[in-house]
């Protein structure tokens, strides 16, 4: 976006302190970036609409797309939101942590339209974090935050990631630790019966489906999902780093940096201009903290692709082919 003003990005630690003086620039309608489990988020006073525009603003995000709704307790989502006996299932079983559901907001929600994109239903979560937990206790409102990338590149995970894009365009970030879980929520509405998964991420579909005791429903084909999203903001180009992207490379290219999972060796390693393994045994929640940290660091290496390697598709292994078949697509 264009006229986003200059600020002071303050650095502020996860003690006490720190955690206050989050909590009150958001408060006073200020952009924080804080960790969560799954990913940084840049926080702002979802009841605040400039607070809002802020975000949009300091993302270069189009305006269309709504934003998830983090909350410190289950009494404040449903101060906001309907939730049906699915939607209460799934928030006893899996919060606080990486699942975000989709529900009517109520009549009387004071959640901003800007953050809602103005649709009539809410993507609420609230983060397993301690330190966003003591943050979101301490605004006492609820927090509209999506990545704290800028729109279309890869999700940080650290706080040093976050400054990489967001330095000199929000007011503070509270320097935690590498997130945890390492890729987004996963998103499931409840608007639909059964629940749809919009988005698979960092809880695995058969942990939601055990819970469910149903197989959640998927957004119809993955072709119109590409031209209407059903989650408005899954567009297919995303999680984009600079370099191209080569998906179930069985060999590594001249010139090539290599994205690696798992023991099996792979032909032409020597040549890799870079490579980095997200998890030598082969576990699938390893391989997902470590995905975007790979991605930004072998972006980095001045290779012109990056190959990489088959990922098994059950558990979080859905997720991370989701973000990589992203990344690899083509830009516009
Ligand atoms: O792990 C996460 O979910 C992170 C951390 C910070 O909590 N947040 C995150 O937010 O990934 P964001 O804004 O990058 O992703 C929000 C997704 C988008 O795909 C958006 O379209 C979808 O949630 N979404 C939001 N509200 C929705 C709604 N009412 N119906 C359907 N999809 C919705
Ligand atoms: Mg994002």
């Amino acid at each position: 976006m264009n006229m986003s003003e200059v600020k002071i990005t303050q650095r502020l630690s996860t003690g006490p302190a720190g955690l206050s003086e989050a909590g009150e620039l958001l408060r006073d309608g200020k952009l924080v970036a804080f960790p969560t489990e799954t990913v940084y988020g840049l926080g702002a006073d979802a009841t605040n609409g400039l607070a809002v525009a802020g975000i949009y603003a300091a993302k270069g995000r189009p305006s269309f797309n709504p934003l998830i709704i983090h909350i410190a307790s289950l009494q404040a989502a449903l101060d906001l939101a309907d939730f049906n006996a699915d939607a209460l299932m799934l928030a006893k079983a899996f919060w606080p942590g990486p699942l975000t559901i989709v529900v009517p907001r109520r009549a009387d929600c004071p959640l901003s339209d800007l953050a809602l994109a103005g649709l009539d239903s809410v993507a609420l979560r609230i983060p397993a974090a301690p330190e966003a937990m003591a943050l979101l206790e301490a605004v006492g409102r609820p927090v509209a935050a999506p990545s704290a990338n800028r729109s279309g590149r890869v999700s940080p995970t650290t706080p040093e990631h976050v400054l990489e894009d967001l330095d000199g365009l929000i007011d503070a970030v509270v320097m935690g630790a590498s997130a945890r879980v390492g890729v987004e929520s996963t998103i499931v509405s409840c608007l639909a019966d059964p629940p749809m998964m919009l988005r698979p991420g960092g809880l695995a579909r058969e942990a939601i489906e055990q819970v469910l005791g149903r197989v959640l429903a998927d957004p119809s084909s993955s072709a119109e999902n590409e031209t209407a999203p059903l989650a408005p903001g899954m567009l297919l180009s995303h999680y984009a780093p600079r370099a191209a992207v080569r998906l179930n490379a069985t060999d590594i290219r001249q010139g090539e940096a290599a994205l690696l999972f798992g023991s099996a060796p792979i032909a032409g390693a020597a040549r890799a201009v870079a490579a980095i393994n997200l998890s030598p045994r082969g576990d699938l929640s390893e391989a997902a903290a470590a995905l975007f940290g790979a991605l930004r660091t072998l972006d980095t290496s001045g290779a012109a692709a990056i190959a990489v390697a088959p990922v098994p598709a059950h558990g979080l292994g859905e997720a991370i082919n989701d973000r990589l078949r992203r990344a690899a697509a083509p830009r516009t």
